[in-house]
């Protein structure tokens, strides 16, 4: 017992000695790191963070710990010790020198949940190529002439059955998951889509708890549900190549079609895994950047009455036609604002991770080999605003999500006037949302206004 008390003393001690010596200044500075914290051991300053984040406003732990070391400060949160960036040149100099000395890094119970293939995890020369893709098919040019007449009608389709009191999260959630869908593989919203949706949602519940792969956790369901979701797609992916080999695949323009028909020779595991990280990435984004661009608005009755002025003068300049177009959508200059303004209000991608793949020098201070970096998307004093990132991770779904949510808030706008059903609140942990899925009383507008 003696033997076990003095092992167990002698080894806290050398503990926390490491500790001391790693946090202590000479420490620091004869590695050259940024000045900073590293916390307690093992759990550093993650504490510190998460109660940041539950806070009104999420960036003071970035605020205090800028204000106190500068815009590069080393701290350690969830496991590793980390090296936060609210800097644009050096945020610049990391993003665009992705897989040569930064790598994206994200932990093992996300990788799962996303599939080895999703291009958030790709690398290299793959990575490029898959990236150039994905681009290529939520451009400018391919909404204009291909995505916005869907985007137009799903969107009228979904709010035309509003009725009473509606959950705005939860519809938000529904309308970009139908896009997404009829975006990648050409489903119209039915009893499929459905399904697949509701196992999705126990997936996407996955990326934001603890990692606790038993049947009864949030975590262990999620993987459940991946496998449910993965066959689910798994089915469409073999049924269409099926079609494409007996030639009456009636020429299906979406990106299934062109990562089946490409010269990719990918494997029907890979698709679905591609399939499913696209699915997810633009899902929770674009919904909340919708149900929050409505409760700011909401709470700002002049830039509310502003925003109704820009779309019922477009309504107005329509006549009798319902539908958008594209140069509708061009004409929305304040839209943009309000869409820009909600991105940033919101904080809703705050920062992105990259692991150091050598030991580099930023700034003066060196990043060593393994170490994280956090590459706030903030603005700040040093930083610029870049909720979509930057250099070759840049996210492909930036101008599709602009115009998901001018197309969402113009016909709300315009069929639509609604009050706050409840009192509710903007949170920022576990993800940015509102703590009550925003429930709203919805009415029609005068007749006249929505159907001319
Ligand atoms: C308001 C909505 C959105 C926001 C704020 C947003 C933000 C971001 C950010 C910051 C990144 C960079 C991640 C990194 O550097 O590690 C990213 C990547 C990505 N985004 Fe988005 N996104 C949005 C909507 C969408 C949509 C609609 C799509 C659908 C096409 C999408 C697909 C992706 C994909 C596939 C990546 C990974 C790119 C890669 O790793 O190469 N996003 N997004």
């Amino acid at each position: 017992m003696a033997f076990l008390l003095i092992t167990f003393l002698l080894c806290s001690s050398s503990l926390y000695l490491l500790f001391l010596l790693r946090n202590s200044q000479f420490s620091r500075r004869k590695l050259g790191l940024p000045p900073g914290n590293l916390g307690l051991p093992f759990i550093g300053e993650t504490l510190q963070l998460i109660s940041a984040y539950k806070t009104e406003n999420p960036e003071p732990f970035i605020d205090a710990r800028v204000t106190r070391f500068g815009n590069l400060f080393t701290t350690h949160v969830f496991g590793e010790p980390t090296v936060f960036s609210a800097d644009s040149e050096a945020n610049r100099f990391i993003l665009q020198n992705e897989g040569k000395l930064f790598e994206c890094s994200y932990p093992s119970s996300i990788s799962n949940l996303l599939g080895k293939h999703s291009l958030l995890l790709m690398k290299g020369n793959l990575h490029k190529r898959m990236h150039s893709l994905t681009m290529s098919f939520a451009n400018s040019t391919i909404i204009r002439e291909n995505l916005f007449v869907d985007i137009d009608r799903l969107v009228r389709l979904n709010l035309d059955s509003w009725t009473g009191r509606v959950f705005l999260q939860d519809e938000a959630k529904k309308i970009t998951f139908e896009l997404t869908v009829k975006q990648l593989m050409s489903f119209d919203p039915g009893e499929w889509t459905e399904s697949l949706r509701k196992e999705y949602l126990l997936l996407i519940d996955g990326f934001f708890t603890l990692p606790l792969p038993f049947f009864f956790t949030t975590y262990g369901r999620a993987i459940k549900a991946r496998t449910k979701v993965a066959e689910a797609l798994g089915m469409i992916v073999r049924k269409r190549r099926k079609e494409i080999v007996e030639g009456d695949e009636g020429k299906k323009k979406d990106m299934l079609g062109a990562l089946l028909e490409g010269d990719g020779g990918f494997s029907d595991e890979e698709i679905v895994d591609f399939l499913l990280a696209l699915l997810v990435a633009g899902y929770e984004t674009t919904s909340t950047i919708m149900t929050l661009a409505v409760k700011f608005l909401t709470e700002t009755p002049l830039a509310l009455a502003q925003l109704k002025e820009e779309h019922d003068e477009i309504r107005a300049r329509k006549q009798d036609s319902e539908t958008l177009e594209w140069s509708d959508y061009k004409s929305m200059p304040f839209t943009q604002c309000v869409v820009n303004e909600t991105l940033r209000v919101a904080n809703i991608i705050s920062g992105v991770f990259r692991r150091a793949m050598t030991d580099v020098n930023l700034k003066g201070y060196t990043i060593p080999k393994g170490w994280k970096n956090n590459v706030g998307a903030t603005a700040s004093p040093g930083n610029l605003f870049s909720p979509f990132g930057g250099g070759p991770r840049l996210c492909p779904g930036y101008e599709l999500a602009r115009v998901e949510i001018s197309v969402f808030l113009h016909h709300l706008l315009t069929r639509l006037s609604w009050v706050p059903a409840e009192e509710d609140k903007l949170v920022f942990f576990p993800t940015t949302r509102t703590l009550k899925r925003y429930p709203i009383n919805v009415q029609r507008r005068i007749k006249s206004l929505s159907h001319r």
